[in-house]
């Protein structure tokens, strides 16, 4: 193994006005170990996802990303490396239809029409998505939505991605088609953090499972 692409140490938070959720937490996470994160309801997986992503910002402790403290980053430049999907996709969907919503944060890359045109519909393609292509996202249901966040997060080709319950509102066929797209893509060197209760999902990809309870890691297994 060598340097950890996320790396927590001694991270404290609390919301606003409200008790410590996450007590000081250190935790390693490296690319070539698909790792799985699990836990009751209320441990504190979400917010440890927002976190890793910058999305929340510690009281206590630091996120190290890539060997930089992460304090420094802006939310876009972490945002280039490592790629999140929201336990609720709802709140990630923003354009006016299914392309638009996978090919937006291409334009803004400066990607050339002909390349944004492949990814899309290669993107499309393998979330069974093509059908949907000028949908308004907004009409679409729980499983269509979550396919479309999930593609909308790949097509960045992050290096890095952390996927807050993506199995939620996916029917048997389409938990193993993600299942196949996630294998394929640790195979491609991309690492991953998965939250998940979901104990078939996670028992074919996860070479790491951490369990979370009262936002502490109660168990580490390789
Ligand atoms: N926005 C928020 N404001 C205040 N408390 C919150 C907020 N979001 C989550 N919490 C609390 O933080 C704790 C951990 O929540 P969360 O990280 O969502 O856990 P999990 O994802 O494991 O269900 C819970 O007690 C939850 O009620
Ligand atoms: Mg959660």
């Amino acid at each position: 193994m060598i340097e950890p692409y996320i790396e927590l140490d001694d991270v404290s938070f609390a919301y606003e006005r409200c008790a410590p959720v996450i007590g000081g937490l250190s935790l390693k996470l490296y690319k070539e170990q698909f790792t799985a994160i699990t836990g009751p309801n209320g441990s504190g997986k979400t917010t440890l996802g927002k976190i890793m992503t910058g999305i929340l910002r510690p009281q206590k402790g630091c996120v190290i990303i890539c060997g930089r403290d992460s304090a420094g980053m802006k939310l876009g430049e972490i945002g280039q490396r490592i790629g999140y999907l929201f336990q609720n996709p709802g709140l990630q969907i923003f354009a006016p239809s299914v392309q638009e919503e996978i090919s937006f944060a291409l334009g803004l890359k400066g990607c050339s029409k002909e390349e944004i045109d492949s990814r899309v519909s290669r993107s499309l393609r393998d979330f069974d998505l093509t059908n949907l292509s000028d949908a308004f996202p907004f009409k679409l249901s729980r499983g269509e939505k979550q396919r479309l966040a999930i593609a909308a997060v790949l097509v960045n080709k992050p290096d890095f991605l952390i996927l807050d319950e993506p199995t939620t509102g996916l029917d048997m066929e389409r938990r193993r088609a993600l299942s196949d797209i996630l294998l394929g893509l640790k195979e491609k060197g991309i690492g991953m953090a998965v939250i998940s209760h979901d104990r078939v999902f996670i028992d074919r990809l996860a070479d790491r499972t951490i369990k979370m309870h009262g936002g502490e890691i109660v168990e580490d297994r390789t």
